[in-house]
This record gives structure tokens, C-alpha cells and sequence, in this order.
């Protein structure tokens, strides 16, 4: 008897949705980058400059994607799970995040199926730019993606982090912390658990039972 592979770490795709220099998401991305690895996570740190596409058309997509989207995908696939710092711009999501979205959504098999999310804002304003993760949630939901229902939006994001990147507030970053944390075990079982029950169910010799074991298949192992 052979059992399956072993999991590896979970590993996270993290990159912030805005393309300006010195954003405001990009910061919190590094905070959010620093806990999830204190939790024991692998995080491929990337940048919305990497996916950003021409605007979508059906025309466009006949002559080929572009590679911000091959790139996108790429990426979702090399991962786990993902975690995106997005801005708000009135009150929803950039233009260049739900264009990339609208590429990748094309490619077969679908890059977003069955994927774990965490949304992440800073902005600002003193709602932190909460009302384009639920916009940003539409989207992704549609497309099959399982984002966390927690949210982390830093309001007065400006004045938000000390001189090493983190934020300077002790309760908000240890909110940040908690949010991530609570994401990755979720993350985390959805990985190992399908892996574990393959291993137990190959050691009693036994064939699965469809109707009762309705697990998330493991997408890369
Ligand atoms: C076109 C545009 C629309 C914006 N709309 C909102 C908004 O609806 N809510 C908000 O909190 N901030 C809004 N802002 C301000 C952004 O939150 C702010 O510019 C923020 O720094 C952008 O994120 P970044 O620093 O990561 O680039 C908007 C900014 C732009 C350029």
C-alpha cells in the first residue's frame, strides 16, 4: 500500500490591487505579509503591475491573453490561496483589478475555482475602503472562490504604520493578526484535511463513499 503525498506549507499569492507608487495597500500587504509568515505560511509576494491588462473584449481574447492574465494565472495555480490589499475607488474596486479578474475568468480549467480568499483595504477615509471588498466579493464568489467572510479594512490608513511597516496601533494590529490567522486555519484544513482522509481511507483498505465524504479535492497534489 502506498499512501498519497504528504501536504506541503500552505502557500499564499499576496499582492496589493493598486498600481501607484507608494500605496497605501502596498503597505498593508507588507504588514499582512509579516504575520502570515509568523503563522508558518509561504507567501509569493507579487504586485497588480504584474496582472494588469488592456481592457477585456471577446475581440481581444481571440487574438490571445495578454500576460498579465497568463500571469495571474500562473500564479493562482502555483498557489493555495490568495490575499488582496485592494483599494477602494468609489466605492468599489479598481477598474485594473476587475479587468484582470475578467481575463483570468476565460482560461479552462477556471484559475478561481474552489480557491480560499482573504480581502484586505487601507484607505484614508474612516471606513478604510470596507465597501470595495464587498463589492470585490461579487466577483470572485461568482467565480467560485471561498472568501473569508472576515474583512480587514485600516481606516486613516495615512497615519497608520510606524517606521517599520507595521501598524502602529497595538488593538488594530492585533486585529489584523487575529483575521489572518483565523483565514489560515481555514486555509489550511482545506488543504490537509481532503489529504488526511485520502491517507486514512487508503490505510483501511476501504473505497470512499461519495455521498458522505464531500470533501474539496486537493487541486495540486
Ligand atoms: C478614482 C479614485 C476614487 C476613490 N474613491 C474612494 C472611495 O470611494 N473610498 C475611499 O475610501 N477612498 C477613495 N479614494 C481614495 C483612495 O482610498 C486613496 O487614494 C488610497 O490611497 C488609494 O489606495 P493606494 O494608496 O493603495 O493606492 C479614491 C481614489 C481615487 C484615485
Amino acid at each position: 500500500m502506498t499512501l498519497g503525498p504528504r501536504p506541503g506549507p500552505v502557500r499564499y499569492l499576496l499582492f496589493s490591487a493598486s498600481l501607484r507608487t507608494g500605496s497605501l495597500n502596498a503597505r498593508l500587504a507588507i504588514a499582512a505579509r509579516t504575520a502570515i509568515e509568523a503563522h508558518g505560511g509561504t507567501v509569493d509576494p507579487s504586485a497588480m503591475s504584474d496582472f494588469d491588462c488592456p481592457s477585456y473584449s471577446q475581440d481581444a481574447q481571440a487574438k490571445g491573453f495578454p500576460q498579465g492574465a497568463e500571469e495571474l494565472r500562473r500564479r493562482l495555480d502555483a498557489n493555495d490561496a490568495f490575499v488582496i490589499a485592494a483599494p477602494e475607488y468609489n466605492g468599489s474596486m479598481p477598474g485594473a483589478l476587475k479587468n484582470a479578474i475578467d481575463w483570468v475568468s476565460r482560461f479552462r480549467p477556471q484559475p478561481f475555482n474552489g480557491k480560499h480568499a482573504l480581502l484586505l483595504s487601507a484607505s484614508p477615509s474612516m471606513a478604510g475602503g470596507n465597501r470595495g471588498l464587498w463589492a470585490l466579493r461579487v466577483p470572485l464568489e461568482h467565480l467560485g472562490v471561498r472568501v473569508y467572510p472576515d474583512m480587514f479594512s485600516l481606516a486613516q490608513a495615512h497615519q497608520a504604520f510606524d517606521a517599520q511597516g507595521q501598524i502602529a496601533n497595538q488593538q488594530l494590529g492585533g486585529r489584523l493578526d487575529q483575521t489572518i490567522a483565523g483565514f489560515m486555519d481555514l486555509a489550511e484544513a482545506a488543504k490537509h484535511y481532503p489529504c488526511a482522509k485520502t491517507a486514512w481511507v487508503e490505510f483501511l483498505g476501504e473505497h470512499p463513499d461519495s455521498p458522505v465524504d464531500r470533501v474539496d479535492k486537493p487541486r495540486s497534489e
